[in-house]
């Protein structure tokens, strides 16, 4: 069995990954500090495939441990990159954190992959690195424009770092997978996502309002030059996402890929407003939602979703969820986790 290195494999995306690597037959190995994560994801994983993924508990800024590790696995085949920081209002109050974290970790793996003759890297980029784009939907030949905060700027400079990388270590291949919106939980609410504190992000925060732990939700800006003068997203069911990567990594351990370096983005292609995820939720939850109109949010851009024909070609690949399955699923989710019937 091939054997995968999964970084941030107990965090939101990572996890829903591991269970779509074990199901389609690769032997998981997980790395994460669980600095926003527990140990129970690991009964998460294993109930829903019936294999619990090898665990390491260690910070990957630590470049010793990281080199352990490789001489304790020295069978690892490719590398899928999750592990970071990744919440873009602390990035701006916390920018070193932030460097250190994100460029840090990512250079000790790719020191190693050096050194233990591991070839192949996944990396999580985002629809971030585009900023407002001029057109839409976004190919990834769009123009990366400035970051819009440290967090953002990591992604960056991850990408370029791993380029340069490349030309000076022909060895090496590497596939960048840049997520749009990954909301949703596994249908089964074994797993999903544990949002530390306050959600900054928009479904967290309605199925938390929903389930009475918030008390309204705030829309963020009304007067964007969209139908219903909200903000316009591509929101993916992680479950598809996590689909991708077990795509891509099998791309760089069958030496599939056409490029050393190939990027893909990972969306839906349909381009939704905050007033359609909040009427879907409404109806697949059967409950009104106490919302609110209030002011833009600060750094957000109008409109961005994918274009998404070069992962459906290339990758033969494409999200297959509804909106409403994502929301169905991010309220089963909630309920399971708050105790609600
Ligand atoms: P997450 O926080 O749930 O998972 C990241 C995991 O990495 C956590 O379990 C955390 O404990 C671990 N981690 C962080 N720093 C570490 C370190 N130095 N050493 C070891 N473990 C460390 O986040 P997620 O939503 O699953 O995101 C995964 C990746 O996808 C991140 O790189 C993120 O930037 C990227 N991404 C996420 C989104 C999103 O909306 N969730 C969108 C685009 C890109
Ligand atoms: C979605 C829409 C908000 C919360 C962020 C990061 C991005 C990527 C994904 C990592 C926007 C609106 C939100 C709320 C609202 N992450 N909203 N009320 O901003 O598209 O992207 O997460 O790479 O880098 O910036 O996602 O879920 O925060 O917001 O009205 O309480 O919902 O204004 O239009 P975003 P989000």
């Amino acid at each position: 069995m091939k054997q995968i290195l999964v970084t941030g494999g107990t965090g939101y995306i990572g996890s829903h990954t591991a269970v779509e690597l074990q199901n389609a037959g690769y032997e998981v190995v997980i790395v994460d500090n669980l600095s926003n994560s527990s140990l129970e994801v690991l009964d998460g994983i294993e109930k829903i495939t019936g294999i619990r993924p090898a665990f390491e508990q260690f910070d990957l800024i630590e470049k010793d441990k990281v080199n352990q590790f490789f001489t304790k696995y020295p069978n690892i085949e490719a590398i899928i990159h999750f592990a970071a920081s990744k919440a873009v209002g602390e990035s701006v109050e916390k920018p070193l954190l932030y460097y250190r974290n994100n460029l840090v970790s990512l250079i000790n793996l790719l020191e190693a992959m050096d050194q233990f003759n591991v070839s192949g890297i996944v990396f999580s980029s985002s629809c971030t690195v585009y900023g407002q784009p001029e057109s839409l939907p976004v190919t990834e030949q769009a123009p990366i424009l400035k970051a819009n905060s440290p967090y953002g700027n990591t992604k960056q400079i991850c990408e370029e770092i791993i380029q340069d990388t490349l030309v000076a270590n022909p060895k090496l291949k590497a596939i960048a997978l840049r997520y749009f919106n990954p909301v949703g939980a596994h249908p089964t609410a074994l797993i999903g996502e544990l949002p530390l504190g306050v959600p900054q992000n928009l479904v967290p925060f309605i199925t938390q309002t929903a389930a009475g732990v918030r008390q309204q939700l705030s829309v963020f800006g009304s007067d964007y030059n969209t139908p219903d003068g909200t903000a316009i997203r591509d929101y993916i069911h992680v479950v598809d996402l996590a689909k991708a990567h077990v795509v891509a990594v099998s791309r760089l351990v069958e030496e599939k890929s056409k490029k050393q370096f190939e990027v893909f983005n990972l969306g839906t292609g349909n381009g939704l407003t905050v007033l359609d995820v909040v009427s879907s939720f409404e109806k697949v939850s059967g409950q009104k939602l106490n919302y609110k109109i209030v002011d833009r949010r600060p750094g957000d851009v109008e409109k961005v979703y994918a274009d998404t024909t070069f992962a459906n070609e290339e990758l033969g690949w494409k999200a297959e969820s509804s909106l409403d399955d994502i929301l169905a699923s991010a309220w089963k989710w909630e309920k399971k986790i708050r105790g609600i019937k």
